[in-house]
């Protein structure tokens, strides 16, 4: 029986094998999907399992998506782009790895019929899933973004990484960052902080002042409704969780391992209640 996991610390909280589990046995695969908790120093030993077939994939999550790297042979261009991976697998004896976290939020963003062109983005956070979205938004053309994270130092990495290069080439507006707590204006705020994870989580952020129409995006789907979200509706904004981006990487995931796009219907969704 071939075997998937997927890795990170923490990974209680993680939905990965139920979804995985749940498309195996809807498609008729003989393979079972897992979860394990790992510390850095275990990463290598454990990716080799791709390498000598003991494993047959495995997606990444917080805090390896950068890590995995240096263990991979070869990266797709998107994972290459972001320097993130959360899927490996083995192909002609290389260990390759891609990067499906961009793909599932620009899918999840379309599924909202939200049109980002020319849109002013706002990201809270610097963490994992950050390079991802920060990629995913620029080939969607809004027309700028700005970072602001508790610790600065990690969003002026993202932006140094973002704004030589890749920006340049691709005409894109560099990124911007500001203090934690400054709320500059945007048309779009999205949550990739962890904060809200725990119901009584609250970000120190003022939005009293922001005007009309917002959308206000949380990469959390669990809880469904953070205090961000909830604060963002009763001021009358758009809101969304990440549930579907987090079920459309999952997708393009089993894609890429099974050739077969699982169905993501609402069974699906109703799976991860
Ligand atoms: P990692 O940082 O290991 O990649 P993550 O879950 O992807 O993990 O990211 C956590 C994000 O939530 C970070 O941006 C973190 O900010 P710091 O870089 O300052 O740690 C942010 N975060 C976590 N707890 C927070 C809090 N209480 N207030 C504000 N931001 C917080």
């Amino acid at each position: 029986m071939k075997k998937y996991l997927v890795i990170g610390n923490p990974i209680e909280h993680s939905l990965s094998p139920q979804l995985h589990n749940y498309w195996l046995k809807k498609n008729n695969i003989n393979a079972v999907y897992d979860k394990k908790k790992l510390n850095s120093d275990d990463l290598k030993d454990l990716i080799f399992k791709v390498k000598s077939k003991e494993i047959s994939g495995i997606n990444i999550t917080v805090p390896f998506k950068k890590e995995v790297i240096s263990y991979l042979d070869k990266l797709t261009f998107d994972a290459e782009a972001t320097q993130s991976v959360n899927t490996i697998l083995l192909v002609n004896d290389n260990i390759i790895g891609h990067n499906t976290d961009i793909s599932g939020f620009k899918s999840a963003i379309k599924d909202t019929k939200y049109n980002f062109v020319g849109k002013k983005i706002l990201i809270l956070g610097a963490g994992g899933v950050v390079p991802s979205i920060i990629f995913a938004l620029y080939k969607m053309k809004v027309s700028s973004i700005t970072l602001t994270n508790r610790t600065k130092i990690k969003a002026e990495y993202l932006q140094n990484f973002y704004n030589s290069d890749t920006i340049e080439k691709n005409g894109w507006n560099k990124i911007k960052v500001v203090d934690w707590g400054e709320v500059p204006e945007f048309d779009m705020i999205i949550n990739a902080t962890s904060v809200g994870l725990n119901n009584n989580d609250n970000l120190d952020q003022d939005f009293s002042k922001i005007g009309k129409n917002k959308f206000f995006y949380d990469v959390i789907y669990n809880p469904k409704e953070t205090n961000f979200l909830k604060k963002g509706k009763d001021l009358g904004n758009k809101t969304e969780n990440g549930k579907k981006m987090f079920i459309f990487q999952a997708a393009e995931a089993f894609k890429i391992w099974h050739d077969i796009k699982p169905k993501i219907d609402d069974e699906v969704i109703k799976l991860l209640d």
